[in-house]
């Protein structure tokens, strides 16, 4: 819990001689907007799909090529340039590369740069279907990864030759995201995470639906900030236009798709005896109408009542369920549970009044002024020591708070 986050302040950015080249342009373009440092060494073949200026002009430093430059002042551009770095990336690691790596080769800049370092090393392969697929370079890969060297990728789709499969080189985009996430620390490492995320509709009729304004941006960007720290996570959403998080690890997250508070319930119930920790992020609906019409209500001139009835309070109920596990550990309680509350004023005290109500150990009480539909959030933790010991974290971008969130949920759920 206490680890910090990985330094990708300083990045040694490795380009090999593939055609997805010129989307590294585009990665330079994305880490200097971020306010990162970006070192480019090129092979000789890289140079022949995106020329040096490029990426001196996109980086504003110069662009190594050769292992016997004679700029740095010892002469040593592969020692100089990992000493000055806090990561290394290759993008796009070509099969050749690869190859070289796990041979240890030391035969241009780049090889020897990689050889010669003492900092992380993560490559983003491209290349066509065939090559990927070949065994040569899937025993280079899990070598690689053997060699404790992380990969990114590759992505799926279209390729420039035409074929259609595992291969391309993630997006620029992906790579940074998948360089941050990476960074993160890995609080919750070997833990599963059950979150639910977004409103529910409430069927009156068959077209018409009692719902809420919550945009899921919380939930998905918590489920994305505990996958970042290791989880496995299940995220049952309530309908929104949301993409489901991005994570590079594969089966990190299982998205269930709900429409009601009693569709979501029981996917949570489906779900629960697994989990470690159970975050209600979802802004479930509080009230449904008591029958839900067959055909459509026709319109009249008249005053419509809707007869309402109270849904089952989710987070309650996860909060006093037994779970029915293999594991000791989790057999017969209930998973560490994390409520949120949306509060407009006297915050630390409604929430510290919620969390006890609940009978829940930790409650995320948002500042609803500032949350709903919007980018950031401003959010107070109230655990145990109730709204004396609240902890009132600034206004943040979501995605950042989620990452705030996750690393507090660990260290007081563990
Ligand atoms: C037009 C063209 C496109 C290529 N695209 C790729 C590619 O996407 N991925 C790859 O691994 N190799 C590709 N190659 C082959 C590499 O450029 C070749 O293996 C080269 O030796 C790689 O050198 P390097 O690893 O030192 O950069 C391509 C070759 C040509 C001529």
């Amino acid at each position: 819990m206490s680890e910090a986050a990985k330094s990708t302040q300083r990045i040694l950015l490795g380009v090999t001689g593939g055609i997805a080249a010129y989307k590294t342009a585009e990665l330079v373009r994305l880490f200097v907007k971020a306010g990162k440092e970006v070192t480019v060494v090129m092979t000789e073949s890289a140079a022949q799909f995106v020329g040096t200026a490029t990426f001196q002009a996109l980086s504003g430093k110069p662009v190594y090529t050769d292992l016997w430059d004679r700029r740095p002042e010892n002469g040593m551009a592969h020692i100089d340039l990992t000493r000055n770095a806090d990561v290394m990336l290759i993008a796009p690691a070509s099969a050749d590369f690869l190859a070289r790596l796990v041979h240890g080769r030391s035969d241009d800049l780049l090889t020897t740069t990689v050889l010669a370092r003492t900092i992380p090393l993560i490559v983003a392969p491209a290349m066509n279907l065939q090559m990927w697929e070949n065994p040569a370079t899937q025993r280079n890969i899990a070598q690689l990864r053997a060699d404790q060297i992380e990969v990114f990728g590759p992505g799926n789709g279209e390729q420039a030759c035409g074929e259609v499969g595992d291969g391309r080189m993630l997006e620029p985009e992906q790579i940074a995201a998948a360089l941050d996430a990476w960074a993160q620390p890995k609080s919750l490492l070997g833990k599963r995470v059950l979150i639910t995320a977004g409103p529910t509709q409430e069927a009156i009729d068959p077209v018409r639906v009692i719902t809420n304004h919550s945009s899921g941006k919380m939930g998905y960007a918590l489920a994305q900030a505990c996958m970042e720290a290791g989880a496995q996570v299940t995220l049952v959403s309530g309908p929104t236009a949301l993409a489901t998080p991005f994570w590079l690890a594969p089966g990190s997250i299982n998205r269930v798709n709900v429409t009601s508070a009693a569709q979501m319930l029981a996917a949570v119930e489906a779900n629960v005896d697994e989990a470690d920790i159970f975050i209600a992020v979802a802004a479930v609906a509080d009230y449904r109408p008591a029958s839900s019409a067959e055909q459509k209500i026709k319109k009249t001139d008249t005053n419509l009542s809707i007869q309402l009835e109270p849904t089952a309070d989710i987070l309650a109920r996860i909060a006093k369920h037994p779970r029915k596990s293999a594991d000791p550990k989790k057999a017969g309680t209930p998973p560490y549970c994390v409520g949120f509350a949306a509060e407009s004023e006297n915050v630390e005290q409604y929430g510290a009044e919620k969390r006890a109500r609940k009978g829940i150990p930790m409650l995320i009480a948002n500042h609803a002024q500032s949350t709903f539909g919007s980018e950031d959030n401003q959010a107070t933790i109230i655990d145990e020591r109730g709204a004396a010991g609240a902890v009132r974290l600034a206004k943040l971008n979501k995605s950042v708070l989620a990452r705030a969130l996750a690393r507090e949920i660990a260290s007081r759920q563990n």
